[in-house]
């Protein structure tokens, strides 16, 4: 393993169960890049929607990844996604391009895809890599993986927080069920714990408490930091 420039840390979990802030703040604790790929799927989910390829249309979405370049590019230390060059940050957090996200994540074509753009991106380490197959798929050698997870009914609560007034609570939940069922129950590289992650539940716990509790783990098992 190579350490030189760092660890590479994996958090994984159902959609609100606080990752993205917590990713974001251990990243931002070790002085490491933050990678949000949830966004990656919602970038090819708003270029799916934008050409008129249906979620389930392979050979469209083939042809879409094909001429796809998507990436981060760092901003004012915000990282912004671009999609063929266009800043789509702003556009990706909708309830349509979320459910599409999670359609278009279940086919082999598009995983495989994001799964080169990942590991690419993974390459210089240093890095918290936040999704629902980063330790399992994505990087089964990362330093240290997380799997973080939480109660429905608190996560769906702390969604329609995020939200505002745009959705009722019990719309965000029931959301929220049929995407964990369509992430865990898809057949290729489906949400679930690498066998060597540390479950947290964040049910009880501020995503302060969460982050010291990960850099405790990530000093225990590597002596670093
Ligand atoms: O984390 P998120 O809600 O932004 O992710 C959007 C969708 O992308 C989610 O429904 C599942 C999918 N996804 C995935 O399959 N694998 C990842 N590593 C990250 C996200």
């Amino acid at each position: 393993m190579n350490r030189e420039k760092g660890l590479l840390i994996t958090i994984d979990g159902p959609a609100g169960a606080g990752k993205t802030t917590v990713s974001r703040n251990l990243a931002a604790r070790l002085g490491y890049t933050y990678v949000d790929t949830g966004a990656l799927y919602r970038g090819v989910a708003l270029a799916a929607v934008r050409s008129g390829i249906e979620p389930d249309d392979d050979e469209g979405l083939a042809r879409l990844c094909d001429g796809l370049s998507i990436g981060f590019s760092q901003q004012g230390g915000q990282s912004r996604l671009l999609v063929n060059g266009e800043d789509v940050t702003d556009l990706i957090r909708t309830p349509e391009i979320s459910m599409t996200a999670s359609a278009v994540s279940a086919r082999p074509v598009v995983r495989t895809f994001l799964l080169d753009v990942q590991r690419d991106l993974g390459s210089r380490r240093a890095a918290v890599f936040e999704g629902r197959d980063m330790g399992s798929v994505v990087f089964p050698d990362a330093d240290v993986k997380f799997f973080l997870a939480a109660d429905l009914k608190t996560r769906a609560l702390r969604r329609y927080q995020e939200l505002g007034a745009a959705a009722s609570l019990e719309q965000v939940e029931k959301d929220m069920a049929r995407r964990d069922e369509n992430d865990t129950n898809r057949a290729l590289a489906p949400l679930a714990p690498a066998p060597d992650a540390v479950r947290i539940d964040s049910t009880e716990f501020s995503a302060e408490a969460v982050v010291e509790k990960m850099l405790e783990v990530i000093r225990s098992t590597t002596g670093e930091n």
